[in-house]
């Protein structure tokens, strides 16, 4: 049994090991979604930092699926070239590059956290934004957007925006290339009968809510080298029981469809979609459905959620129930989390050292 050390090889690509960089929205573009200083530091410190993987944030496709103005894009050459300079880094301090290619759908034309959280109007800055079914918003902030329903040709445009910047995203340097289908953003939207009303080919059977992403996947599939791996990420659960909603069940046929389409590995979190949803959080929160998927469906499965401690990754993957350990708040906390790992799991060994950068290894801990 391979353990949170471990190489993880898909297709072409081998991560050092199976610690990854949760793809974290830092809302620091100016409004062009150029990547700043900013990028190039949090990205490279956690490469510096021992991750095997090294995930951007929610990367939008096209300007009217960023979440807020400030988001990272990928919707021009000019976006992969000022992005290229940072997967180089990533790759030369071991790590794989990959990105998260997003569409925000309705959650879309927000202030940034810190300031609210609110839609921003499009006479105020902000723009209409694309939704399955506009009468189906759940009040996330109590105030709507500007929405329009998508029509055949936003859904054509879609798709021609992933299979664009899937192509940037190569000529920009990244290794994987992972389509962002949770968390209540587009893709999600459309899966969820919560928010998917429509009544065409795009709504309804679970085959027609979960058209658009497989949509997407093949059109990604097509311009992403057979070498190099696809993930997808998805909310294993809508989180409401008490209705009828995206779940578990519906998510490992999904994962078994997506894997037939060529993806590689399915990181599975949750929620998202409506705020009455019950999620808790804690240690492991989302790994049982990981788990599920794991088991249900013949594709490597990403667990995220509640990883704090290099004990913790590391039962995950020897127990068998992630292939890969994607974590988020700890990166924060402890950019250096991946070289903590080692020491704490690999002791007081060669390897350990050989697992840290060079310019650092007289800091080994002994
Ligand atoms: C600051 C921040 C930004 C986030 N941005 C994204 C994002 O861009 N894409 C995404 O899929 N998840 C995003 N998430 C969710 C994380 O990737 C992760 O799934 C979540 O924080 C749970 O993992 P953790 O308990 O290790 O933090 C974000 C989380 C945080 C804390």
């Amino acid at each position: 049994m391979p353990d949170a050390l471990s190489p993880l090889s898909l297709r072409g690509v081998t991560s050092p090991n199976r610690i990854a960089v949760s793809p974290m929205c830092q809302y620091s573009c100016a409004p062009d979604g150029l990547p700043t200083e900013w990028h190039r530091v949090h990205l490279g410190s956690r490469a510096v930092g021992g991750a095997g993987i090294v995930m951007t944030e929610a990367t939008a496709v096209d300007p009217i699926g960023r979440i807020t103005p400030s988001d990272l894009g990928i919707w021009s050459d000019d976006h992969a070239a000022a992005l290229e300079p940072i997967t180089d880094f990533v790759r030369n301090q071991g790590a794989v590059p990959g990105i998260q290619l997003a569409h925000a759908g309705h959650k879309a034309s927000k202030k940034r956290p810190w300031e609210g959280n609110v839609p921003i109007q499009p006479d105020n800055g902000g723009w209409e934004v694309l939704s399955p079914s506009p009468e189906a918003y759940p009040p996330f902030d109590g105030d709507r957007p500007a929405m329009r329903k998508a029509d055949g040709d936003d859904i054509q445009n879609v798709i021609d925006a992933y299979r664009d910047a899937a192509e940037r995203s190569l000529a920009a340097g990244f290794e994987i290339a992972e389509v962002h289908a949770a968390h209540g953003y587009l893709f999600h939207e459309f899966l969820s009968p919560v928010t998917n009303r429509r009544a065409d080919d795009y709504g309804g059977s679970f085959e027609n809510r979960t058209r658009l992403l497989r949509d997407v996947v093949t059109a990604v599939r097509e311009v992403w080298p057979n070498d190099q791996p696809v993930f997808v990420r998805i909310s294993g659960t809508d989180g409401l029981n008490d209705r009828e909603s995206w779940d578990i069940d519906q998510s490992v046929r999904l994962a078994d469809d997506l894997a037939g389409l060529g993806v590689d590995l399915v990181d599975v979190s949750s929620g998202g979609i409506h705020p009455e949803q019950a999620i808790s959080g804690g240690p492991n929160f989302q790994v049982p459905l990981a788990e599920r998927v794991r088991d249900g469906a013949d594709v490597a499965v990403g667990a995220v959620g509640g990883v704090t401690e290099p004990e913790q990754a590391d039962a995950l993957v020897r127990n068998g129930r992630a292939d890969l350990v994607l974590v988020g708040r700890e990166f924060l906390r402890d950019p250096y989390f991946g070289l903590r790992a080692a020491g704490d799991l690999e002791g007081d060994s060669d390897t350990v050292t050989e697992r840290w950068p060079v310019q650092y290894r007289r800091a080994v801990p002994r």
